[in-house]
């Protein structure tokens, strides 16, 4: 199975808001990654909106030719906007104010209930597909099933923190279990959080049926210094090998 490599590019609205200037302007990143071979485009709308704002959205939505995948909360208000702009992908991620970065996956045993309406508003609305973003843990993709989403997005935040070689080799080996766990469920499964230049290969020799993945801060902290197209093609490389 081929991997779409799809570029989060929150990093650059970051950056534009860091001197309340308006560039770098994530629409033109968006379109640099594309042009240089992203299979698609993730945003994530903040409730406090400290990187992509309203604005970004709804041009992203119209400038945005591969894949969109709009990354959310279940805060209603995001939801209501997500289901105006009808991504190509809805991607339903944990939200805490205080955190620097999506920190571990939904809690969907806990939250089933919520999340099966959420999925279920943002079907009706005409999102072709949505996504929970989970730990690889085995009863958390049983729940996931059950509430209606089309996949999962494997968290590999663990993955890529490890602290050693020990702990790489068990995280790797829940992935691993975690993506058949889900593939043999029926459900599509994506992975991202924490993926970069160095780790990809491990990755993608280990963990199985991975669709799609989602890449931010390596790619845009290469970009700095050699160019989004070039950032982005690199990336296509290790992840089309
Ligand atoms: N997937 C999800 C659900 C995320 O929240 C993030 C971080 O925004 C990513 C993937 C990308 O992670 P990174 O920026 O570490 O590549």
């Amino acid at each position: 199975m081929t991997t779409d490599l799809l570029i989060n590019i929150d990093h650059v609205a970051t950056l534009r808001n860091a001197r309340k200037e308006t560039l770098p302007d994530p629409v033109d990143a968006a379109a640099a990654a594309e042009a240089a071979g992203a299979d698609g485009i993730v945003f994530h709308l903040r409730e406090d909106r400290r990187h992509i704002t309203e604005r970004d959205v709804r041009l992203l939505k119209q400038a945005v030719r591969t894949k969109l995948d709009f990354e959310l909360s279940t805060d209603p208000d995001v939801v209501r906007i997500c289901c105006e702009v009808q991504p190509d992908l809805a991607t339903l991620v944990p939200e805490r104010r205080e955190e620097v970065t999506t920190e571990g996956g939904l809690d969907v045993i806990a939250r089933q209930e919520r999340l099966r309406d959420v999925v279920a508003q943002l079907r009706q609305a005409g999102v072709k597909e949505v996504a929970l973003f989970i730990d690889p843990v085995c009863n958390e993709i049983d729940a996931a099933g059950k509430t209606g989403a089309d996949c999962i997005e494997l968290h590999t935040g663990d993955f890529a923190n490890a602290k050693n070689a020990k702990e790489r080799e068990r995280c790797i080996e829940d992935l691993a279990r975690a993506a058949e766990h889900a593939h043999a469920a029926g459900l599509v499964v994506h992975a991202g959080h924490g993926l970069g230049y160095r780790n990809y290969a491990t990755f993608r020799a280990a963990v199985p049926h991975v669709r799609e993945v989602s890449i931010g801060f390596a790619v845009m902290a290469r970009a700095m210094l050699v160019g989004m197209k070039q950032a982005v093609r690199e990336m296509r490389d290790l992840v089309k090998s």
